[in-house]
């Protein structure tokens, strides 16, 4: 597995590529098994697997939140390699955003709703980070997760209106046995608060808005939202607060169950 730490190394290592299947996993890093599900998804249809790992700062509004963000870069490339990943695109923040950087993407309406209400800039900094990782890996695919249900919708509107040759594939969820979507947030969490968090999927199974708010304020967890979001498939989505870790899940109103 080759890292490649900027645009100029990641285009050369790319250049014998482009008659083949290149498949892209953006992500964060703190990889966990639903980062490699999208990895197992690419390595299935894809002849190259490309992984990017970069902690964006334009999609934190809260500067103690992208300080805290889990870094173990080490420990994401060991499991990266073991995952099967060609090529891991690992930029440092001034690659991606080189002083006098000044052109954002934004997703007016989709982007500006339930995430982007409590977090304002949020999508703008994903729609123009995953432009650019796009531009420069020329990807035939890109893998996301469901779990991010509205980024997921943010950035096929973002494909289809600026017409980008590539295809969006959105992965189930990876849930822990408990019904806890994976998360590198989780691990915030104190052993009581993990306790707590299951009140989340347990909300979101009664697939009801109103029934799903008052489980979770009996629980004792601040709801940023409850809301129905008119995405394919539709799903009941959420953002709660335990303790102080912020928790985003979703499910599919178009399932069985
Ligand atoms: P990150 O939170 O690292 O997530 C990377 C990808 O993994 C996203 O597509 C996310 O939806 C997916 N993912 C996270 N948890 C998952 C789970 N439990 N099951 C399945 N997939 C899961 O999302 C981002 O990074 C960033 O916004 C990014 C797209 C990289 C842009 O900076």
């Amino acid at each position: 597995m080759r890292v490649c730490r900027t645009i100029t190394d990641i285009r050369t290592a790319l250049e014998p590529c482009r008659d083949i299947t290149v498949g892209l996993v953006p992500t964060m890093g703190a990889l966990h098994a639903g980062h490699l599900s999208l990895v197992a998804a690419a390595r299935a249809e894809c002849s190259v697997v490309v992984l990017s790992l970069f902690v964006n700062p334009a999609q934190f509004s809260d500067p103690g939140d992208l300080n805290g963000y889990p870094r173990d870069e080490k420990s994401d490339l060991a499991i990266a390699a073991e995952a099967g990943v060609d090529l891991v695109f690992a930029p440092s923040a001034s690659e991606m955003y080189p002083p006098g950087f000044q052109t954002w993407v934004e997703v007016t309406e989709i982007g500006a709703r339930l995430e982007g209400e409590h977090r304002p800039g949020h999508f703008r900094g994903v729609a123009t980070v995953c432009l650019k990782l796009f531009t420069i890996v020329r990807p035939d695919i890109v893998f996301f997760g469901q779990k991010d249900a509205q980024q997921v919708a943010v950035l096929r509107r973002l494909i289809a209106d600026l017409a980008l040759d590539l295809e969006l594939r959105a992965l189930p969820t990876v849930r822990d046995p408990d019904g806890l979507a994976l998360s590198s947030r989780n691990e915030r969490l104190s052993s009581s608060e993990r306790v707590l968090a299951l009140a989340l999927p347990r909300a979101l199974a009664t697939r009801d808005p109103e029934r799903a708010r008052a489980l979770l304020e009996s629980a004792g967890v601040g709801v940023d939202y409850i809301e129905i979001a008119p995405f394919d498939p539709p799903v009941l989505a959420a953002a709660v607060r335990v303790g102080t870790t912020r928790l985003i899940d979703n499910v599919s109103l178009e399932e069985d169950s």
